[in-house]
């Protein structure tokens, strides 16, 4: 959508009044009125490593949802000010895992007798809770572009992986990228007693998968891939890790929001690629790649936002900026102390990974 031009001016002016103070990262499915004002745009993992690198600005303002707000807190210094613009800016997927349900399934695991061979790993897309809970247990948190990395040092530490909450992350890099089967992973079902699964089924598993998952991405089928080759003759499919294990499976490429960027600029011109993740980011690629003569389509013939990574918008940043550069300090994200050390022993076993 085109951005109101007063708006515009106002976030310009706040922005340039704040300075060196403020410093604002971007997440790839940030809507355009958003994105243009990022200091820096990444995937989890590049957004992660860039707000613990800025020691320098006391404001990190941040585009994009909630657990990436709290992971940059974790991962700034106690001085540094994180801000989410629209503090409903969550994630459904990472809601799908409380503290008290991951406690129980501990509880099960240890009951079942493999608690002492479990390695825990939680995708960044989970509460600072959730990571304080994976540092305590010796785990680690992964990302969509290091997840195959994660995995191999866990497997290093012991014999099994808890892997929280995207099921799919989790079982799309065990048998695609770890040559595990299908039957090597179970899913730990938090509604049901005992996650749903026998003491003997546990025991069998290497890879206990939390029953989550990403309600945009779990909106493409196997049908959307088959559909496109029909549409598209020749089309390269290229799909985000958090899409189901039948369509990662159909496609040709897979990785994560950076991943698809730089496969995109690598690609030949004439070249067509089928997307299938949000839609704010397959929208900008194919108004950047056309004029190369490289055709982007989006992989779905849906509508496929991410509603809460929308809830950021122009007026909320324009807000944001406007209320710093006045002084005031608004929707700060501060995780508390007790779970920022065990979150951030997890988080900094992920950016020690090889
Ligand atoms: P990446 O940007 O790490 O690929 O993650 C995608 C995502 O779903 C973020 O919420
Ligand atoms: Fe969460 Fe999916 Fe939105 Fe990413 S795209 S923030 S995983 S709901």
């Amino acid at each position: 959508s085109p951005s109101d031009p007063n708006l515009v001016e106002r976030a310009r002016a706040a922005k340039e009044k704040l300075g060196d103070k403020v410093f604002v990262l971007g997440h790839h499915y940030q809507r355009d009125e958003v994105i243009q004002f990022a200091d820096v745009t990444g995937d989890s993992f590049k957004l992660a490593r860039e707000a613990a690198a800025r020691p320098q600005a006391e404001y990190i303002v941040f585009c994009g949802v909630h657990f990436m707000a709290e992971s940059a807190d974790i991962l700034t210094g106690d001085d540094q000010k994180v801000v989410l613009p629209d503090l409903a800016a969550g994630c459904s997927m990472a809601d799908m895992a409380t503290a008290e349900q991951v406690a129980e399934c501990w509880d099960v695991l240890t009951e079942a007798g493999i608690a002492e061979q479990v390695v825990p790993v939680s995708y960044m897309n989970s509460s600072a809770d959730i990571k304080a809970f994976t540092g305590k247990h010796g785990g680690t948190i992964c990302t969509s572009s290091n997840a195959k990395r994660a995995l191999d040092w866990a497997f290093e530490q012991g014999e099994k992986v808890l892997f929280l909450p995207d099921q799919h992350l989790g079982r799309n890099t065990a048998v695609r990228d770890m040559g595990m089967s299908l039957e090597d992973c179970v899913v730990y079902n938090p509604h049901k007693p005992n996650g749903g699964l026998t003491a003997d089924e546990l025991r069998a598993a290497k890879m206990i998968l939390w029953r989550g998952h990403c309600s945009v991405h779990g909106r493409f089928s196997l049908d959307s891939v088959n559909d496109v080759r029909e549409r598209v003759p020749g089309v390269n499919v290229l799909v985000h890790p958090e899409c189901r294990h039948e369509v990662v499976a159909a496609a040709d490429y897979v990785g994560s929001t950076e991943y698809i960027i730089k496969a995109l600029e690598a690609a030949p011109a004439g070249s067509k690629w089928a997307i299938g993740t949000e839609l704010n980011l397959v929208r900008r690629l194919a108004n950047r790649f056309a004029p190369e003569g490289k055709e982007v389509v989006f992989l779905d013939k849906t509508v496929c936002f991410c509603s809460t990574m929308n809830r950021i918008d122009l007026p909320h940043l324009v807000w944001a900026l406007e209320s710093l550069a006045e002084g005031n300090l608004v929707n700060r994200i501060e995780v508390d102390r007790e779970t920022e050390k065990f979150a951030k022993l997890a988080l900094e076993r992920m950016l020690a990974l090889p």
